[in-house]
């Protein structure tokens, strides 16, 4: 089973990552990975982030190779397994927030949809995916605004985006409220994780 977290910046991913990894409801020989990965493909991504002039479309396909050599050398082998997958962030934060930066830049009629397009033929769909909902301002003031992704109007885009992907896909996700207390918020994503597993 291959379960993904998605929210904005300043979401508190990390933090119920760390709740998740410690939570006896999760299998011991869980795989906890991540997007962008630590290898190569992941550090050029980072580097692209970190590159206020990076071309759009060339940051959508670091991200993206990135992306197939997490399921070849990652994602495919442990569900091959038969181990549980969780990932923070997978191809719905490319969907998101390649979709808002393809917007600005490029005249496609519909950013997100070509973003899913060239995901579509070749990828591995999650099984569910807890998605962490903040408001933009407050994701924004959290993260620190330490990149170009984290203001408050690019993460208002990018949370239409995700509102897009809920409402194309209901059953796949699980909404967790980020208002209340982070120790509430993790464990109402253990509580998701344990019925879903
Ligand atoms: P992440 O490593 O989750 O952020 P953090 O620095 O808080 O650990 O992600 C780095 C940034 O990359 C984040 O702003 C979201 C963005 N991102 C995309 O734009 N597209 C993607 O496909 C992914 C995986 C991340």
């Amino acid at each position: 089973m291959l379960l993904t977290l998605e929210g904005l910046d300043g979401s508190g991913k990390s933090s119920c990552i760390d709740a998740l990894r410690n939570a006896s409801a999760v299998p011991d020989d869980t795989v906890f990975t991540r997007e962008p990965t630590e290898s190569w493909y992941g550090e050029a991504v980072r580097r692209s982030i970190a590159d206020d002039q990076a071309d759009p479309l060339a940051e959508l396909f670091l991200y993206t190779a990135d992306h197939a050599a997490h399921l070849s050398e990652t994602v495919r082998p442990a569900l091959d397994r038969g181990d549980v997958v969780i990932s923070d962030r997978y191809s719905d934060s490319r969907f998101a927030y390649q979709g808002a930066t393809l917007a600005d830049a490029y005249e496609f009629a519909d950013p997100l949809a070509f973003v899913r397009e060239i995901h579509e033929p070749w990828t591995r769909p999650p099984d569910a995916t807890i998605y962490l909902d903040i408001d933009p301002e407050t994701a924004a003031e959290r993260s620190g605004a330490t990149n170009k992704f984290e203001t408050a109007s690019y993460l208002e885009s990018v949370r239409e985006n995700y509102e897009r992907l809920i409402d194309h896909e209901r059953e796949r996700f699980v909404r967790i409220d980020t208002a209340e207390p982070l120790e509430d918020v993790a464990a109402q994503v253990i509580d998701a994780v344990e019925t879903l597993l």
